[in-house]
């Protein structure tokens, strides 16, 4: 139970990746401002988490059930929560989507919606009436440099990080008024599951219903690309977590939150030409005419970085 001054913060899809560690790096705070409560939607997947949080389980990190794909998990979570009282919320939990669209179902889609998007909103709408009538609060957003920027191959996954975006934007003037603040995270490539996930789900994939052209330039020219930026330019999951603690610790709090500066000149190119030309014209020659020489480019980055470039990429200061 959070002690008289400490911040309960509480986190969704705890079992990996970037919200184990920020559960982690919270719950380990030298001065023990937080009482974390990490939730994951299948405690059985808890003891990664269990095992990089030592002793702090129990002390200021406590475990509780939650999917956010279910209004009624997500209620019984809250009314679980002493009070109900959440000083920051920290919506992590997502899922992707890659591949041609022709070969993707409509369910598959509308489940990263559920995720993505709904899942979100039904955890807002759980916590933001106590955060208001308090006249206090954080709500954190794990966005992705996707939610700005559409990529190829990943048309459905971008949409619900745009999707997020704009209810977010929109909500962040309200809740202003309430004193309420409200923060995008917007990491580039992450080294999670998240990654392997798509990997692994690309490699027992056929992609029936996408004709071969399309399948090859999927398999052929986009994953290899894809995979030369993870490694050259993927940040780790620490490096996530330490940026999203800077935001909660900000006094003035940045809306978004681009963890990599390596993507700022994508967003400022998307901003320069309102026509949009300049960044879909870009990104069609990156990918289509300019691969080899971005191959190249990456694995000399990678040689005389040494990998270096990973841990220089995370802001804000
Ligand atoms: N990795 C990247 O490159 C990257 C880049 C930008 C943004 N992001 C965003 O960062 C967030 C975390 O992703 P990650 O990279 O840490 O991937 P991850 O390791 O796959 O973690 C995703 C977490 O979300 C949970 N989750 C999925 N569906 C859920 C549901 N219905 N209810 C509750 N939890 C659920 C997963 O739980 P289970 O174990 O039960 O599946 C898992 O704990 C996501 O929102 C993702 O979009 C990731």
């Amino acid at each position: 139970m959070a002690t008289v001054g400490q911040k309960v913060v509480l986190i969704t899809g705890c079992s990996s990746g970037i919200g184990l560690k920020i559960a982690v790096l919270l719950a380990k705070d030298e001065n023990q401002r937080y009482h974390v409560i990490a939730t994951m939607r299948d405690l059985k997947r808890k003891d990664k988490l269990l095992e990089a949080a030592g002793d702090t389980y129990g002390k200021t990190l406590s475990l509780l059930t939650l999917d956010v794909c279910s209004e009624e998990s997500v209620k019984q979570c809250i009314n679980n929560v002493k009070d109900r009282h959440i000083d920051v919320l920290i919506n992590n939990a997502g899922i992707g989507l890659v591949g041609p669209l022709e070969s993707i179902g409509i369910d598959e889609m509308k489940k990263v919606f559920e995720t993505n998007f709904f899942g979100v909103i039904r955890m807002i709408k759980e916590v933001m009436p106590d955060m208001k009538k308090r006249r206090s609060g954080h709500i954190i957003v794990m966005s992705s440099a996707m939610g700005l920027q559409g990529v190829v191959f990943n048309d459905v996954y971008a949409a619900s990080k745009f999707a997020m975006e704009g209810f977010c934007e929109s909500l962040a003037v309200q809740l202003l008024k309430f004193h309420v603040k409200m923060s995008m995270i917007e990491p580039g490539p992450v080294h999670t599951e998240f990654e392997m996930k798509m990997l692994e789900d690309v490699s027992q994939k056929e992609y029936p219903g996408a004709d071969p052209d399309t399948v090859h330039y999927f398999k052929k020219v986009y994953l290899p690309s894809s995979v030369d930026i993870f490694q050259t330019l993927g940040q780790t999951p620490d490096d996530i977590a330490k940026c999203t603690k800077k935001v909660i610790e900000a006094s003035s709090p940045r809306f978004r939150n681009l963890t990599n500066p390596l993507y700022t000149p994508i967003v400022a190119l998307k901003m320069a030409d309102e026509t949009g030309g300049l960044s879909v014209n870009a990104f069609y020659h990156l990918l289509f005419n300019l691969g080899g020489l971005m191959h190249i480019s990456m694995t000399v980055l990678r040689w005389m970085t040494c990998g270096c470039l990973r841990s220089r990429t995370i802001s804000p200061n």
